[in-house]
């Protein structure tokens, strides 16, 4: 696995829920609407059925074969794509700043190209939202941005991720990739964003890269393995996620900035 994964940037699936779990799951880890969340990617906070997943023996262990000893989870979404949607290529724009890795959990109507990824595009030193911005690539069309990593790497692929619900995937932080839903239905899954404990976090305010605007405000992060000799960021644990203090500073502290950034944007 360790070797696929340095080499192409992602592993295979690995086999996580059954098809009863995916459904307690779900309903479960979706109960908060995302307007209650502190920021997008932040459903680990108030909610700790997400906590309960991203911490996940068999997830932490893989993930820790990736990134070490000292794992801390900063992210957590649940993800719903409409039928006919395309996310169109890129990298997470956190991933600019620090590195890391995505578990991308299948859920419900995932079918095989549903998630796609260039392999070995993670050392490629530029990134999709680039060669868009710089070249006017289109990031929807899988041809032109395959040409343009290949153009890079002639070993880079297009691969249409074989991965069936209840299973996940991790990929590369800096590995580029794209989603689809060519089919009739809406189509879920989970993402799961881990990192290292010397890496400084900050909340992004925006998906502009290059360019992205950062808030002075931390993702709240779960060390779901080891230690943290860095106190870098802010820890949170179980039982904090969905207390009342975790709902407090949600209305208390997140609510006003977003706010804020509608007010004032730029
Ligand atoms: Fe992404």
């Amino acid at each position: 696995m360790l070797d696929k994964f340095l080499e192409d940037g992602y592993t295979e699936a690995i086999d996580l829920l059954n098809g009863d779990q995916i459904e307690q799951v779900l309903s479960a880890c979706a109960a908060l609407p995302e307007k209650f969340l502190p920021w997008l990617k932040g459903r680990h906070s108030v909610v700790p059925e997400m906590v309960d997943l991203g911490s996940h023996p068999v997830m932490v262990e893989a993930v820790s074969k990736l990134l070490g000893e000292d794992v801390l989870l900063w992210s957590s979404q649940i993800i719903y794509q409409k039928p006919q949607v395309t996310h169109r290529w890129h990298i997470d724009v956190e991933h600019s700043t620090w590195d890391g890795v995505t578990v991308w959990l299948a859920m419900q109507n995932v079918t095989e190209g549903s998630m796609k990824l260039i392999s070995k595009s993670q050392h490629l030193n530029i990134t999709p939202q680039e060669l868009g911005e710089k070249y006017f690539v289109d990031l929807t069309d899988d041809r032109q941005v395959q040409h343009e990593a290949q153009k890079r790497n002639s070993e880079c692929k297009l691969v249409h991720v074989k991965v069936k619900p209840g299973q996940f995937i991790i990929f590369d932080g800096r590995l580029w990739h794209g989603t689809q839903n060519s089919t009739p239905n809406t189509r879920s899954s989970m993402i799961f964003q881990y990192t290292r404990p010397s890496n400084k976090l900050f909340i992004p305010l925006d998906n502009n890269y290059p360019g992205t605007r950062w808030s002075h405000l931390q993702p709240d992060c779960v060390l779901v393995k080891g230690k943290d000799d860095f106190k870098l960021n802010k820890i949170i644990d179980r039982d904090y996620s969905g207390s009342w203090k975790s709902k407090a500073r949600v209305m208390m502290v997140h609510f006003p900035q977003k706010i804020l950034r509608k007010i004032i944007p730029a």
